[in-house]
């Protein structure tokens, strides 16, 4: 069994994101760390930003799992700036903290999409795709979801199944 590790995206901790990262958090024993209660600035040429909270988290992550699934909402037909901002962090690890980031490479990934339409527009994997590439990492699968009533409709329970699935 792969260990892995929900990374959660969202400007509402408890929103729809959550809702549909709970559901694979439960069925696959996969704990969330939540973005929005850590302190990650955006990305510092000068690296003035190196002692906020992404520096142990991304060791902890590389150090602890081998399989990270990125759970974010769509905001404005991509990824939550949350989330964003985090990615681009990454780029901490190609010059100060290279060992980290040689770590990630042959981890696994894998997305997961919130947005209140149930089709994504074209293209909107394509960052993650190409990020996994460029680290070395293997993109393993995607699903997108949607909330009605507050709930996850029998359709998506149903898609989060098979993407479970998927990266078993
Ligand atoms: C700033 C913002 C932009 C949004 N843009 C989109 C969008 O482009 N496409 C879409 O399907 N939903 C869009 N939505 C709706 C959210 O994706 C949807 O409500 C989602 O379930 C929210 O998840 P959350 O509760 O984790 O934030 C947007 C919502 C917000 C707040």
């Amino acid at each position: 069994m792969k260990k892995g590790i929900i990374i959660l995206g969202s400007s509402n901790s408890n929103g729809d994101t959550y809702k549909a990262a709970s559901f694979v958090s439960q069925q696959m024993n996969y704990s969330i760390i939540d973005l929005k209660t850590k302190n990650i600035s955006e990305f510092d040429y000068e690296f003035k930003n190196r002692d906020d909270d992404f520096h142990p988290l991304i060791r902890e992550i590389v150090n602890q799992y081998d399989f990270i699934i990125f759970a974010t909402p769509v905001y404005w037909y991509t990824m939550s700036g949350i989330l964003k901002t985090f990615l681009d962090r990454i780029s901490d690890c190609l010059k100060i903290e290279k060992e980290t980031g040689r770590k990630l490479r042959g981890m696994e990934m894998a997305v997961l999409s919130c947005g209140s339409d149930k089709q994504l527009k074209n293209g909107f994997h394509m960052p993650f795709v190409e990020t996994s590439k460029y680290l070395g990492m293997k993109y393993i699968a995607d699903v997108h979801c949607w909330v009605e009533n507050d709930t996850l409709p029998d359709v998506v329970e149903t898609k989060l199944k098979d993407f479970i699935n998927q990266i078993q």
